[in-house]
């Protein structure tokens, strides 16, 4: 029987219980767990309405706040390492499914998927789905971009959705990274990362399951959202680098399907003001900075100081820039986190202006490409 785990900070508090009461309706789940950030409005309403849900589906839900197990940021790693643990210490559960509380797509088929996959000998499902053009940009240029340059013949780069917080571990795979130093660390953004490079680096086998209606929940407006977010996952991939992957893996990814105009038509971030971010705040060491970086990128980062410029950043720029960053990049140092927000945003704004104009199916096309383009030129 399974665990499922919602980690939660403060959402639309109808959402989260009624992603509690699928999870404890369904049959292959023996206990639900919410797992909140702090004492907020979301919590108090789980609070409220646990015992009902519990009674109502014969499934107990618990509720705990996360623990401080890392010693980066306390966000989402913390949420999510807490859970593990519990399934180790609290249950004899053999599974643990994780889902982000905020999905409003969310049913029962997302955990019947999941353990079919495992009933078939799978030691850690992931879900993946169809996402628009212009979301997935820290995916497509952080995480899978890194995995490719720097462990381009294993699973790593062929992970779908690296960052996908929809997975289902066995007990097995939840001891491994509760004994993963390096994944308990991991209290930031970054864990997702951990969770995809642990579970391969360890041999694990991986399924990736295809949820077709996709992942419904807020997307984010201007990209200055995602700078955290962003710095996290880079700061995760580069810790890694000097790591060694074997590469073999079984690693089978699900048929996909075609892909419903609500996907394909959305625009994944407000382009107008993310136009703008470049040219702001600017200052003489970021500037500084910049002379480790090959001329060409240095000259149109800089221009953008006085109008939009990013035409120069192609997949070819980006990986030279990218390389640059694996060595360079300073994590916590404001100026470099300044910096490779710029670096990618301009990024970001090429891709869009060069491929996401060309439609969903060109844009996919070239991001997969261009993955495989970069396992060819690896950089260790
Ligand atoms: C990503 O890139 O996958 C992040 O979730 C932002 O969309």
């Amino acid at each position: 029987m399974s665990l499922v785990v919602f980690p939660f900070k403060t959402e639309d508090p109808d959402v989260v219980l009624t992603n509690l009461r699928i999870a404890a309706s369904h049959a292959a789940v023996s206990k639900v767990l919410a797992i909140g950030f702090e004492e907020e409005s979301t919590f108090a309403a789980i609070q409220e309405s646990r015992r009902d849900i519990a009674r109502h589906t014969s499934t107990p839900v618990d509720l705990i706040l996360q623990d401080r197990i890392g010693d980066l940021r306390p966000g989402k790693g913390d949420g999510m390492n807490t859970g593990l643990r519990y399934l180790l210490s609290e249950t004899d559960s053999d599974r643990i499914h994780f889902y982000d509380a905020d999905i409003t797509s969310f049913g029962p088929e997302w955990i019947t998927q999941a353990e079919i996959a495992a009933d078939r000998g799978y030691d850690a499902v992931r879900h993946f789905f169809p996402r628009s053009s212009t979301d997935a940009m820290i995916t497509w240029m952080i995480t899978r971009t890194g995995f490719a340059l720097l462990w381009p013949s294993t699973e790593l780069p062929r992970i779908e959705q690296p960052l996908g917080g929809e997975l289902l571990f066995t007990r097995s795979v939840a001891e491994a990274l509760v004994a993963d130093d390096r994944v308990q660390a991991q209290s930031n953004w970054g864990i997702d990362t951990l969770y995809t490079f642990a579970t391969v680096q360890s041999g694990f086998s991986v399924y990736e399951t295809y949820v077709e209606q996709g992942k419904a929940h807020a997307l984010y407006g201007g990209l200055t959202d995602l700078k955290t977010m962003l710095v996290e996952c880079f700061a995760a991939i580069q810790a890694l680098r000097g790591e060694t992957v074997g590469e073999s893996v079984n690693h089978e990814v699900e048929a996909t399907a075609p892909v419903p105009p609500s996907i394909t038509e959305k625009v994944g971030y407000d382009i107008e003001a993310t136009l703008r971010m470049p040219g702001q705040r600017w200052n003489d060491r970021q500037v500084e900075l910049l002379d480790s970086f090959p001329e060409a990128v240095r000259t149109g980062v800089l221009e953008n100081r006085h109008s939009a410029t990013f035409a120069f950043m192609d997949e070819e720029a980006w990986a030279d820039t990218y390389s640059v960053l694996l060595e360079s990049f300073e994590p916590g140092d404001d100026d470099w986190e300044e910096l490779l927000f710029k670096l990618w945003v301009i990024r970001v704004l090429n891709y869009t202006t060069t491929r996401a104009l060309r439609g969903y199916e060109h844009s996919q096309r070239y991001l997969r490409a261009t993955i495989s383009d970069y396992t060819e030129r690896a950089v260790l």
